[in-house]
C-alpha cells in the first residue's frame, strides 16, 4: 500500500509546508494552514497519461513564430469579445468568478450554444443533464455542436475530451473537480491547484480554450489559492446587484488584452441580454426636475456612460452627522465634503449626507467628482439642476476643477444622448476644440463658477 503523504497548505495563497504553522510565511495571514493529503508520487502528472507523445519544445526566434495560430475566435457576444480583448484566444485559460446565483453558468452555457460553428464541450459538476437541458430551453438558443457532460473527475473529463475534440471547453466549476493524482477533497487547495494545472497544460498543448468557473469567498475574492489566478491567462469577474437586473463583467487580469474593459448584461427571463447602450439604463426616467440629482459623464474602461448621481442632504438629528454612500467611495465623499466646507464655505458639517449612484453600479472614476459635488449642493440648496446639463471633472483638494482623460469621448456621448451642456475643467480646453458642435462645453476652474452656472 502506498504511504499516505500529507502536507499543510495555506488556504489563502496555496503555500505548502511539511508541518503546521500559525502564520503563513508567504502571505502573512494567520491560521490559514490546513492539512491535506497528497499522494501517489508514482503517477504521471499529465493530462494525457497514455496516448499522445509529448512534444519536445525547441527554442525559436520570436520573429519566426507565426501568430496566425492565434487568430481569435468570435464568441458571438459583443460584450464578451470586448472583455476578452477582441475575441477568444485559442489555448487560453479563462477563470470566471462571481457570487452564487449571479449568472456564471448561464453566461457560459449561452456562450457554448452561441458558438455553434465550433464544437464546444460544457462540463458541469454541479447540475445534471436534465437541469442543464431545462436551462438551455429557457435560453431559447438552439445549437447542434454543443456537447454536455456531467462529471467531476478530471481524468474522465479528459477521456471524453479526446473523443469529442472540442475547440472550447467549459468547466462548471473548478471547485467541484477532483483529480486521481491527489487524495484530498474536492475544493481543497491542492485539488484546485492540481486540476487547474492539468487544464492549463491541456489548453497550451492542444490550443483548446478553457473556461473555468470559480466560486468566490465571503470576502469577495476567488476561492482557492491565489496561485490559481497566476496560472490562468485571464481572470474575469461577474458582478452585479441582485436587486437590479444588471450584470457587469470585468477583466481583473488579461494576458491578451486590456484590463480596463467591461461588458454589461441584463438578466431577463430568457437568459442574459447584452446591453450595448449602458447610459439608457443608468439614467432614470423622470418627467420633472428634482433636487439632488446630477448627471456625470463617466468612463468605464474605454466606454463612456452617463450615470445619475443622487444626493440627499438633511440636518443631522443626532450629534454626529451620518455619511453614507452606495456605489461610491465613502472616503472620497468625506474629502469632497471637506473641500466644500473649507474652500467654498458651504456649511455641511452638521448635515447628514447620503449619496447613491443609480442603477446599482460601482464607480471609481474621479471624473464623477463634480457631479457628486453638484448633486450635494443641489440637495442642500433644494434647487434642481437642469436635466440637460452633465458634468465631467475631478475636484482637487483646494477646490480646483481638474482635467480628466478621454474628454472627447465623454462629450460626444453626452451629445449623442441629447444633453445641451457639459461642464468640464478649463484645463481640458486644449483637447476639446476638435469635438463636434451641438453641445455647449462650459469650461470652469473653481466650484464657485460651477455654482453660478448651474444655480444661476
Ligand atoms: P446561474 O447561472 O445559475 O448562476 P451561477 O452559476 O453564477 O450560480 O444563474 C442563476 C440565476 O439567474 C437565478 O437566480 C435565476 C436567474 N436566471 C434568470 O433570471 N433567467 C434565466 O433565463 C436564467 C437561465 C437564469
Ligand atoms: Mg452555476
Amino acid at each position: 500500500m502506498a504511504k499516505v503523504k500529507k502536507a499543510y497548505f495555506c488556504q489563502n495563497c496555496g503555500a505548502q509546508s511539511p508541518k503546521w504553522v500559525g502564520k503563513c510565511p508567504s502571505c502573512n495571514q494567520w491560521n490559514t494552514f490546513v492539512e491535506e493529503i497528497i499522494e501517489k508520487e508514482s503517477d504521471q502528472k499529465n493530462w494525457q497519461t497514455t496516448s499522445i507523445t509529448p512534444t519536445i519544445s525547441k527554442a525559436r526566434k520570436l520573429k519566426d513564430i507565426a501568430t496566425d495560430e492565434l487568430s481569435r475566435l468570435n464568441t458571438h457576444s459583443e460584450e464578451l469579445n470586448r472583455v476578452l480583448g477582441g475575441g477568444l484566444v485559442p489555448g487560453s485559460v479563462i477563470l470566471l468568478g462571481g457570487e452564487p446565483g449571479i449568472g456564471k453558468s448561464t453566461l457560459l452555457l449561452q456562450l457554448a450554444m452561441q458558438m455553434n460553428h465550433l464544437d464546444v464541450l460544457y462540463v458541469s459538476g454541479e447540475e445534471s443533464e436534465q437541469q442543464v437541458k431545462m436551462r438551455a430551453e429557457r435560453l431559447n438558443i438552439t445549437s447542434d455542436d454543443c456537447y454536455f457532460l456531467t462529471e467531476t473527475n478530471v481524468q474522465k473529463i479528459f477521456q471524453q475530451v479526446k473523443e469529442v475534440k472540442p475547440k472550447v471547453l467549459v468547466i462548471d466549476s473548478i471547485q467541484t473537480l477532483h483529480s486521481d493524482h491527489i487524495d484530498s477533497a474536492a475544493g481543497s487547495v491542492s485539488q484546485i491547484r492540481e486540476c487547474a494545472g492539468e487544464f492549463q497544460k491541456f489548453a497550451k498543448q492542444t490550443h483548446t480554450s478553457v473556461f473555468l468557473i470559480g466560486h468566490i469567498t465571503k470576502e469577495g475574492s476567488l476561492a482557492g489559492p491565489k496561485i490559481l489566478e497566476h496560472m490562468v491567462d485571464t481572470v474575469l469577474h461577474f458582478e452585479g446587484d441582485r436587486n437590479y437586473g444588471y450584470r457587469i463583467l470585468r477583466t481583473m487580469k488579461n494576458r491578451f488584452g486590456s484590463t480596463s474593459e467591461l461588458g454589461i448584461f441584463e438578466m431577463s427571463s430568457t437568459g442574459l441580454r447584452e446591453v450595448s447602450n449602458p447610459s439608457e439604463i443608468l439614467l432614470s426616467q423622470r418627467d420633472e426636475n428634482l433636487s439632488g440629482i446630477a448627471i456625470a459623464a463617466s468612463m468605464e474602461g474605454m466606454r463612456p456612460m452617463l450615470i445619475e448621481i443622487q444626493a440627499l442632504v438633511s440636518s443631522a438629528v443626532y450629534g454626529t452627522p451620518q455619511r453614507s454612500t452606495t456605489g461610491f467611495d465613502a472616503r472620497r465623499l468625506n474629502m469632497l465634503l471637506a473641500v466644500l466646507e473649507k474652500r467654498s464655505g458651504f456649511r455641511l458639517s452638521m448635515k447628514d449626507v447620503f449619496l447613491n449612484i443609480a442603477g446599482g453600479i460601482k464607480v471609481d472614476d474621479p471624473a464623477i467628482d463634480l457631479a457628486v459635488v453638484c448633486a450635494i449642493l443641489s440637495s442642500n440648496e433644494d434647487v434642481e439642476i437642469d436635466q440637460k446639463i452633465c458634468f465631467a471633472a475631478e475636484v482637487g483638494l483646494s477646490g480646483e476643477i481638474r482635467s480628466i482623460n478621454h474628454i472627447e469621448h465623454r462629450i460626444s456621448e453626452a451629445q449623442k444622448l441629447g444633453f445641451e451642456s457639459i461642464v468640464v475643467s478649463k484645463y481640458n480646453n486644449k483637447s476639446i476644440h476638435n469635438t463636434k458642435k451641438g453641445i455647449r462645453v462650459v469650461a470652469v476652474s473653481k466650484i464657485e463658477e460651477v455654482f453660478r452656472f448651474v444655480f444661476g
